[in-house]
């Protein structure tokens, strides 16, 4: 198969090229599934100098100067309190142009002040009302953001970390040694199961589960270095979505009768995202829909979204000054009585 590369629309130097084949196959998929929406996305996606990186602040070492500092730039806060369960220790600073911190350096022994991310990497963390004392399952966790995230909502009672790959593995465990603090530890447990396995292995053990599912991430797959490893993955793609109920019914296991479960994938593809949620709604006894418009309604100031055609779904689109996303947030709930 000939791969052709493009050049990535960035200004001054030119640092990622976009992988032609990925491109076309999303034109083809996303102009049908999003309509004109496409092309703004398209433009945010292939340009990499508008791309933006919130600020996630580190409460476990707070960095107050910095705080001051990101005032100064011009950064603001993200929700600013608007959303009712929006923990006030989280603080994530955001900015309109896209400005990017400098990464801080993994150094054993002290722990790091913030955390780059996508702001709408959030979602699924916020959508999941985490409380003290709860028990949480991450079950597809590294490199560990919404584990880190996760952290500054609440001090959960338990927080299960859980990756099938082991490389991956070693790359959550020294986010977490990064960001939190050695007291924590004894509530922290990392595993390297199948996912799959766990709702056998743990069944309603958890009040909420995260299933931020391997997907077929749009950013990074539009940037693909490896041509024919990209053309290998876009033709495995069709599988995605059932490994993805998979993990949905295996995390549906782990949860207790009445806990939260959350769903999210960084794709826009509708396969990935709507039909697997509808599957599980309509295959799985005792799993409830859970309304999750007013999420949307409240940070609609900081992020752009595209109709999903369900009440328990949102899709965040790139959008120019607010190019967060993609991302996909499903709400479900387990019924008292299945
Ligand atoms: C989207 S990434 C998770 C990102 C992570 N939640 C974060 O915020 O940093 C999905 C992860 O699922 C892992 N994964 C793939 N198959 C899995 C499986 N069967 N069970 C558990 N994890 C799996 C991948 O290795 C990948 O690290």
């Amino acid at each position: 198969m000939v791969l052709t590369r493009l050049k990535a629309k960035s200004e001054g130097k030119l640092t990622k090229q976009i992988c032609r084949v990925v491109l076309d196959h999303f034109d083809k998929q996303y102009s049908k599934e999003l309509g004109d929406a496409w092309s703004a996305v398209r433009d945010i996606l292939t340009s990499p100098s508008c791309w933006q990186h919130a600020v996630l602040l580190n409460r476990f070492s707070y960095p107050f100067e910095l705080e001051k500092d990101l005032h100064f730039k011009g950064y603001h806060t993200l929700f600013q309190g608007s959303l009712p369960y929006y923990p006030k220790s989280m603080k994530c600073y955001l900015s309109r142009i896209p400005h990017r911190m400098p990464s801080e350096r993994h150094q054993i022994g002290s722990l790091k002040k913030y955390y780059l991310l996508n702001a709408a990497s959030l979602l699924p963390v916020l959508a999941l009302e985490l409380r003290d004392g709860e028990k949480v399952l991450d079950l597809c966790a590294a490199p560990g953001g919404k584990s880190v995230a996760l952290l500054q909502c609440a001090y959960p009672g338990y927080l299960h970390c859980n990756e099938y790959d082991s490389l991956r593995l070693r790359w959550l465990r020294q986010t977490l040694e990064s960001f939190i603090p050695e007291s924590l530890e004894n509530v922290i447990k990392v595993s390297e199961l199948d996912g799959r396995e766990m709702g056998d292995a743990q069944p309603e053990k958890f009040d909420k589960v995260l299933v931020d599912a391997p997907c077929s991430n749009d950013r990074s797959w539009l940037f693909s270095s490896d041509s024919q490893k990209a053309a290998c993955r876009i033709s495995q793609r069709r599988k995605l979505p059932v490994l993805q109920i998979e993990l949905l019914r295996s995390a549906i296991k782990a949860l207790r009768p009445g806990g939260l479960l959350v769903y999210s994938t960084c794709t826009l593809s509708k396969a990935e995202n709507q039909d697997v949620i509808s599957d599980v709604l309509n295959t799985c006894r005792g799993v409830l829909p859970v309304n999750i418009e007013e999420m949307a309604g409240t940070c609609s100031r900081d992020f752009a979204f595209a109709p999903t055609g369900q009440e328990c779904g949102l899709l965040v689109i790139p959008e120019k000054g607010r190019a967060w996303g993609p991302m996909y947030v499903a709400k479900l709930k387990k019924s008292w009585t299945v």
